[in-house]
């Protein structure tokens, strides 16, 4: 999905607040307090020297607009980004091999354009999407397995509707995510575009801020960590 213009600026936004605050040079900040190197494409390691990387910096110098940069920049890389250790897609969900003994969830929307896919008449599908995903897990991993998620979306009654009870109970705050879809994906919608109420709540925080401190309650919501033994899914799906 191509995300909006609009996505991109709130994250320029907070790379040059996070600069002028902190006393970080700005391509430091951009590094680490944005999804940007992410969203290019660039895998995780957030290799400075990285020559992709090095040629958006020099945009990032010689443009005059640097949220207009960013954004054709980002226009300029492909569409999808790979999600690390994947093993499997199932509709909206997907799941990662964490070492040996995790795996960890994903949520995207792959939902028809007209349909939201959070919404209570697709919780069916959800659910079903999910039953085939663990299916799949069941013959593939350790009985032993735990699964993990780390997102905004377990603060949604919406998505944590999707999932065991036992499951979602165990979420507790996951700490800054500056760099990741955990934390930033709580600005877009289904349809790539950027919600206006999270939007101005965001940036009239982070005006106010006046120093590093706390810098990360400028998001509305946080990044909640959840984890569970895969025989809570088992149970719930009846696998
Ligand atoms: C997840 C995503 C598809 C939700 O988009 P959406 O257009 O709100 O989707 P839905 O229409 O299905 O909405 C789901 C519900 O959550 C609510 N909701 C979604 N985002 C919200 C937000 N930031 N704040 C408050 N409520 C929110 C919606 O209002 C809706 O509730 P309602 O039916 O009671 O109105 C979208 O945010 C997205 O694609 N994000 C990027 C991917 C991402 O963040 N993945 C997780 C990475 S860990």
């Amino acid at each position: 999905m191509t995300y909006s213009k609009a996505f991109f600026d709130l994250q320029w936004r907070f790379a040059i607040r996070i600069a002028s605050l902190s006393g970080l040079p700005l391509e430091q900040a951009l590094l680490d307090c944005t999804n940007l190197y992410i969203r290019f494409g660039l895998g995780r390691d957030f290799d400075p020297r990285h020559p992709v990387w090095q040629a958006y910096l020099v945009g990032v110098e010689s443009e005059a607009d640097g949220g207009e940069w960013t954004y054709r920049f980002a226009l300029s890389r492909p569409r999808e980004v790979e999600v690390p250790a994947l093993v499997g897609r199932f509709g909206c969900f997907g799941y990662a091999q964490l070492g040996d003994d995790r795996i960890r969830l994903h949520f995207h929307n792959a939902e028809p354009p007209g349909r939201s896919p959070l919404s209570r008449d697709r919780l069916p599908a959800r659910h079903a999407e999910l039953r085939a995903l663990f299916r799949h897990v069941h013959a593939h991993a350790e009985a032993s397995a735990r699964v993990a998620g780390v997102s905004w979306l377990y603060n949604l009654a919406a998505y944590r509707r999707c999932f065991p009870a036992a499951y979602v109970e165990t979420a507790k705050p996951a700490g800054p995510r500056f760099r990741n879809m955990p934390l930033w994906g709580q600005f877009l919608d289904r349809h790539g575009e950027v919600r206006p109420d999270a939007a101005a709540t965001f940036l009239e925080r982070l005006d106010r801020q006046a120093d590093m401190r706390d810098i990360a309650s400028c998001f509305p919501m946080q990044p909640l960590a959840v984890e569970a033994p895969v025989s809570v899914f088992y149970d719930f799906h009846q696998l």
